[in-house]
């Protein structure tokens, strides 16, 4: 009886985690840019309230996209493309939070380990015209982003973290939405 309790119980909170990530006041399709930016494609992301905007190239292979996500004033947002496999190592991210002053930090930064120094770097692909804004809940990067070396396809990774010290991103949680906020996209498709 304890037992089929608590599977139920682990189920429902599954049900609640897994439905209120998804849903969490979310549709991309919906959303409207400050500066008249507009976006062919857009999907929203399985896990931290986040969504990808997306106008891709095909001739050029550069994708213009708008990474947004969930975060308060304290927090990081992080973006990245993995040319060389799923998951976080090996990755190649966009970072972005307020730097105290009134302003958000944006750079771009290698993620070569499970604890990645954070500091600048360049990426093995393009960037350009990287930005970033924030309302009160949330953080925006904009990008020119590729050619990449796959072409369209491409394995993207997301995360977000809730303290930056001293203008350096601390770990994030290790919850399932952070552990899971990784998968392909081909930015030929919605
Ligand atoms: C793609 O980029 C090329 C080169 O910059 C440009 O001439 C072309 O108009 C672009 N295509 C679209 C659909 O924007
Ligand atoms: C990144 O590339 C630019 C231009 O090629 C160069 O000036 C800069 O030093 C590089 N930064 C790093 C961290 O390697």
């Amino acid at each position: 009886m304890a037992i089929t309790i608590t599977s139920a119980l682990i189920i429902f909170f599954h049900f609640l985690v897994s439905h209120f990530d998804i849903s969490y006041g979310r549709m991309c399709s919906q959303h409207i840019f400050t500066s008249n930016r507009l976006y062919n494609s857009c999907r929203d992301l399985p896990h931290l309230s986040a969504s990808l905007h997306w106008t891709y190239n095909s001739s050029t292979g550069v994708a213009q996209i708008a990474y947004r996500a969930r975060q308060g004033p304290r927090g990081w947002v992080a973006w990245a493309i993995n040319p060389n496999q799923i998951g976080m190592v090996g990755s190649e991210a966009l970072v972005a939070f307020h730097n105290g002053i009134g302003s958000m930090t944006v750079y771009t930064t290698l993620i070569a380990s499970y604890s990645p120094s954070m500091v600048p770097g360049n990426l093995s692909f393009q960037v350009s015209g990287l930005s970033a804004e924030s309302t009160i809940n949330e953080i925006t990067i904009f990008a020119d982003v590729g050619p990449f070396e796959g072409g369209s396809l491409v394995n993207q990774v997301w995360q977000s973290g809730n303290l930056v010290l001293n203008g350096v991103p601390q770990m994030h949680a290790i919850s399932q939405q952070n552990l899971q906020s990784t998968g392909e996209i081909d930015f030929l498709y919605n």
